[in-house]
Parts: C-alpha cells; sequence; structure tokens
C-alpha cells in the first residue's frame, strides 16, 4: 500500500488522518501508541552473568567510546570510576536517570540501550597484571594497514549500543559526565545500522558498499557461538563469562568503489550483490560451492575473494561479528578533510569492525593474516585504526563491572 499519510499536506487532511500539531505532520491513524507498542521503553538487562552489548540483537546506533586514564590513575581510582559508571549504566539502560542527571526525561526511552565495558592494557595493568590476557595487546602490524594513532587502543572502553540517538546521546554525556576526574577521551567512534522498522525483521544489514554484511556469522543461539565468543570445550578463556573485543576502523573508499562495475564487485566478495547469495547459488543462507567451475575452467567464487579468504576450515579460528557502519562529514569547501580521515571526495565512510572472540590471537589474526596476503576487497578497504580490549564477565545488583577481578 501507499505510505500513510504521504502527500497529505493540508489542515483540511486533519480530521481524516491525524495532526501532529506541533510539526503538522500526518500520521498513520491505524498506528498504536500504546506503551506496550513503544520501542523506546525496551529494555536490555544491565545485570548478570555476561555483559550485553555482545549477543544482543544489535541496535540502530552506536558509540565505541575509548578513555585514557589520567596519569596518577590507581587501582583504587579505577575501582571507583567503575563503581560509579556501572551504578550511571545500571539506571540509564533500565531507563531510569541517575539521581543528580539534569536532563533526566533523556534518560525515560530507554530503547534496548546497552553499556558494555572493555579493559585496555593499561587498566588490566592496573587491576592485576597477573590475570592480564596475554593477548591483551597491539596486534601485530599487518602490510595494509595504514593506521592513525588517534584511532588506536585506549584504556578502557565504553560501548554504547542503542535503538535511539538522542538516549544515546544522553548516556554518553552523563557517562563521560562522570569520567572526566578519571580519565579523558581519546577517540569516539559512532556507527549505525538501519533504524528500528526500517527493514523487515532479521534481515541482514548492509553495509555503505551495498553489500549484504552478517551472512555467516556464529550468532547467539547457533551451535559454535558460545565456543567462539566465550570459549568453552577447546581452549581456555581468559575468565568465565569474559570474552575479547577486537575493534578495526576499515574506511572504505566509496569513490573507486563507483568505477568497479557489478560483476567486479561481487567478485570480489564471491557474492551477489542484490541478495548476499553467493556466486554459485540463489539465496543469500545458500552454502557457497568453493570448487564449481565456470565455463572456462576457473572457479566461479575466485580464489583472492574475500569469502574464500575469510572462510576456515578451522573450528578454533572464528570470530563473531558486529560490525557498524560509520560515515563522516568530508572535506569542507577549503579542500580540508573536517576530520583528516583517508577522505575520497565525496565520502568518508567504513566499517567499525567489531569482532568478538575468546582470543584474539588464534582466532581472529590467522584470518586478518590470510586477508592481509591477499584479498580483492583490499582494492577499496584500508584498516586505519586498531585496538583491543578485554570484556570481563557481567555483574550482579549491587556490584559493578570487573568486580571480580579486584
Ligand atoms: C564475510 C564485507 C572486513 C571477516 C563478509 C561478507 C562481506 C564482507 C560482504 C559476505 C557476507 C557475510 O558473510 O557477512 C567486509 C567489508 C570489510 C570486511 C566491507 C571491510 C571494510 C573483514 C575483516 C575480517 C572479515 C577485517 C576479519 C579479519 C569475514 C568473515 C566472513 C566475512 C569471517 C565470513 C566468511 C565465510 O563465509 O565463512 N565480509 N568484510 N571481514 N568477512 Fe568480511
Amino acid at each position: 500500500g501507499a505510505v500513510a499519510g504521504a502527500g497529505v499536506t493540508g489542515i483540511g487532511a486533519a480530521s481524516a488522518v491525524g495532526l501532529n500539531e506541533a510539526f503538522g505532520a500526518a500520521e498513520d491513524p491505524t498506528a498504536d501508541h500504546s506503551d506496550a507498542a513503544r520501542h523506546g521503553l525496551q529494555v536490555e538487562p544491565f545485570h548478570g552473568a555476561r555483559q550485553a552489548g555482545v549477543a544482543t540483537l544489535p541496535q540502530a546506533f552506536s558509540a565505541f567510546i575509548a578513555l585514557n586514564l589520567n596519569q596518577g590513575a590507581s587501582k583504587d581510582s579505577l575501582r571507583r570510576m567503575l563503581r560509579v559508571l556501572s551504578d550511571d549504566a545500571a539506571a540509564l539502560t533500565q531507563g531510569r536517570a541517575p539521581l543528580w542527571d539534569q536532563e533526566p526525561w533523556l534518560a525515560e526511552n530507554p530503547s534496548r540501550l546497552t553499556v558494555t565495558f572493555g579493559f585496555g592494557p593499561k587498566a588490566m595493568a592496573l587491576i592485576d597484571a597477573a590475570r592480564a590476557p596475554e593477548w591483551l595487546k597491539p596486534l601485530p602490524a599487518f602490510d595494509i594497514d595504514q593506521l592513525q594513532d588517534r584511532w588506536n587502543q585506549g584504556d578502557l572502553l565504553l560501548q554504547l549500543c542503542c535503538d535511539d540517538k538522542l538516549t544515546l546521546a544522553h548516556a554518553q554525556r552523563v557517562l563521560l559526565k562522570d569520567s572526566r576526574s578519571f580519565a579523558k577521551v581519546r577517540w569516539i567512534q559512532d556507527g549505525f545500522r538501519n533504524t528500528v522498522g526500517a527493514t523487515p525483521a532479521g534481515q541482514t544489514m548492509r553495509n555503505l558498499f551495498g553489500q549484504v554484511d552478517g551472512t555467516v556469522d556464529p550468532y547467539p543461539g547457533e551451535e559454535d557461538h558460545e565456543k567462539v565468543v566465550y570459549g568453552r570445550d577447546g581452549f581456555e578463556p581468559w575468565i568465565e563469562d569474559g570474552t575479547s573485543l577486537v575493534l578495526r576502523r576499515i574506511h572504505m573508499n566509496l569513490d573507486t568503489w563507483d568505477e568497479a562495475d557489478t560483476p567486479a564487485r561481487e567478485d570480489s566478495v564471491g557474492r551477489k550483490l542484490a541478495d548476499g547469495a553467493p556466486l554459485t547459488g540463489s539465496q543469500e543462507h545458500d552454502e557457497p560451492d568453493f570448487e564449481a567451475k565456470g565455463p572456462l575452467g576457473f572457479p566461479v567464487i575466485a580464489s583472492y575473494s574475500h569469502i574464500r579468504r575469510s572462510r576456515t576450515d578451522n573450528p578454533d579460528e572464528k570470530i563473531f561479528r558486529r560490525v557498524y557502519n560509520y560515515d563522516l562529514p568530508v572535506a569542507d569547501a577549503s579542500g580540508m578533510s573536517r576530520s583528516g580521515d583517508i577522505s575520497g571526495g565525496v565520502s568518508n565512510t567504513g566499517l567499525i569492525f567489531a569482532s568478538y572472540q575468546s582470543d584474539p590471537i588464534q582466532q581472529f589474526v590467522p584470518i586478518q593474516k590470510k586477508l592481509d596476503d591477499m584479498d580483492m576487497l583490499n582494492t577499496w578497504t584500508v584498516p586505519i585504526g586498531s585496538a583491543v580490549f578485554a570484556i570481563p564477565p557481567g555483574c550482579e545488583e549491587g556490584g559493578f563491572i570487573g568486580d571480580g577481578l579486584f
């Protein structure tokens, strides 16, 4: 059917379709305005064995915030900081404003807000150096990397995800106000996916290359999710119910991507753009056939394609991807890029590639190494930031994130 209210602009239409007086916009008369239907009231749990924000169905917006701890930071000051921030997060995620919040109304629509804490090397060294996982250090250098230090590492991560950008902005402000005597912002990476209701439920996200992105991933509930993310029956987790985050900021050059035609684009990944089906199949979730040959005897899915290169048969080398798009302002009239990112023409775009796994060195690095050696997609993508964080377990009511480590 037609978009409800589309084209209805006159006052005369008010009685027919209902009128939002403040804005003069037409409303869908069949819309359900009950609290039960209000997406903004949906909450994700904060307390529990594991932190939310990893297995959580990805929310529409994200802010990955890296903090640098102040020079004089100590184990004790870090504990106080985590106590305060955990209390803030426990309230905000449940739609409650912390007591002193000067804009408490902005907490009223939690919209599935999650706040996930991660520890960088310095935070772990302060908390308990003996329990710092061995992998908590910069990843090995890759040839494709063009890392800019301003997007690298950080001492403490706050990963905020939320279906409402205004709620997210307020939560970010509260958490940063409360961390200001302990730490300074190193970087903030804002990301987005489709807004709630924009796409059919359950549809795999697309990235800004237009690709269906996230088809083959050990999703929560799938057999290998537990093992990949939490390291059960296989390799030792660094801590029970904790995991790791590898955060790669990857520039996507839309300007040169524009120059590639559809066959070249599909060849580079090994999947069709229209529906994400493998080049050897007809539906997104069809199993790719890497043996199939075309009329000239070449593999249908090229050996240099992204899915061929990133695919592994080793169950110990799998990762869980939960990625977000980024899209920043481009060059201003003076020709200067406002953000200083690699900026080609009319786009400053990429992926906030968030990868969760029990052990980055055993799981993420072998895949990245293979992609570094050969991956046609590298023609258009450049890693420009890299960070690794230990994600501690969740906390119970009254506790704080990381309390089991102090
Ligand atoms: C699959 C895009 C970077 C690992 C895919 C697919 C696309 C894609 C379109 C196919 C659909 C799917 O299964 O999700 C991109 C883009 C990247 C990027 C645009 C950079 C901007 C990476 C990186 C890694 C990675 C850095 C890991 C180091 C994977 C894996 C798969 C995959 C493991 C699934 C392979 C399989 O079928 O088994 N990616 N990717 N990707 N990608 Fe990437």
